[in-house]
């Protein structure tokens, strides 16, 4: 059962989210976080070093573990993930989090590289908090369609959709890589408590199979509800198609309080 919030757009879901986030870092503010990378979280990360250079909120006691990077991108390249995380979040912070771990895509050896990444996480204890977007085609962190609901931190090959969504982003590479490291859907499963944000029309189709079909292991969203303590926020656009849930249309700021 999802603790499910839709807001009538997207950028009151983006601050509705945002809150949960800090409510959660006040609440322990040595927190673990699982983050994620994307559009979606573009400006949750704003409306959070915008808080912290307020100083409203502290990352600095933070731990923070990202879902996923591309196979064979190095952390310097601009369109590497690494650099995502500079750029719309950590670069901007004035107290950087305890601990960052981001997989490395240019590791030598990436099986170790996941190894000593799932162990990482086993030490900080655990995450609390694990932030997910959702893909077009339901995948979680870059779990792709068919993706084992047991699988840890490992190398995975990226579907042709994917790749073609990720094309008008890049700023440096001429191609979208043909694999990515990503945590598992086992490791996601772990944390103690999951936020989802979906937002969009784009995403309407797999959002509804995510909260209404089947556990499917070719919508690797739908994993999630195995999990005890999954908050799902929307906007209504990517909740068009959604169909006997009774979720309430909200209006921020229901999640953000001082
Ligand atoms: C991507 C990333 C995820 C992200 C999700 C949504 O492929 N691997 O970390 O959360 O899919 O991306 P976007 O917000 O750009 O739609």
């Amino acid at each position: 059962m999802y603790d499910l919030m839709i807001y009538p757009d997207a950028g009151q879901a983006e601050s509705a989210a945002a809150g949960i986030i800090i409510e959660q870092v006040r609440k322990k503010p040595d927190s673990v976080l699982g983050l994620a990378t994307g559009k979606t979280m573009i400006n949750i990360y704003d409306i959070l070093w915008k808080w912290e250079n307020d100083d409203e909120i502290s990352f600095a006691g933070v731990k923070t573990f990202n879902l996923d990077e591309y196979l064979g991108v190095a952390p310097e390249n601009r369109d590497s993930f690494h650099s995502y995380m500079r750029r719309s979040f950590f670069m901007q912070l004035h107290g950087k989090p305890a601990e960052v771990h981001i997989l490395n895509g240019s590791a030598p050896d990436p099986a170790l590289e996941c190894r000593v990444f799932e162990r990482g996480i086993k030490e900080s204890g655990g995450i609390d908090l694990q932030i997910l977007g959702l893909g077009r085609n339901g995948h979680i962190g870059f779990n792709e369609p068919g993706s084992p609901f047991d699988s840890r931190t490992r190398v995975i090959d990226l579907s042709e959709s994917t790749r073609l969504y990720y094309m008008k982003n890049l700023l440096e590479l001429r191609e979208v890589p043909k694999q990515a490291l990503t945590m598992g859907i086992a490791t996601i499963l772990e944390a103690q408590s999951i936020l989802l944000i979906v937002t969009g029309a784009a995403k309407a189709d797999a959002f509804n199979k995510v909260i209404n079909g089947p556990v499917d292991a070719d919508i690797p969203g739908t994993a999630l509800s195995g999990h005890q303590a999954v908050k799902v926020i929307a906007d209504q656009a990517a909740a068009q198609k959604l169909h006997g849930h009774d979720a309430k249309l909200l209006k921020f700021p229901r999640a953000i309080r001082s």
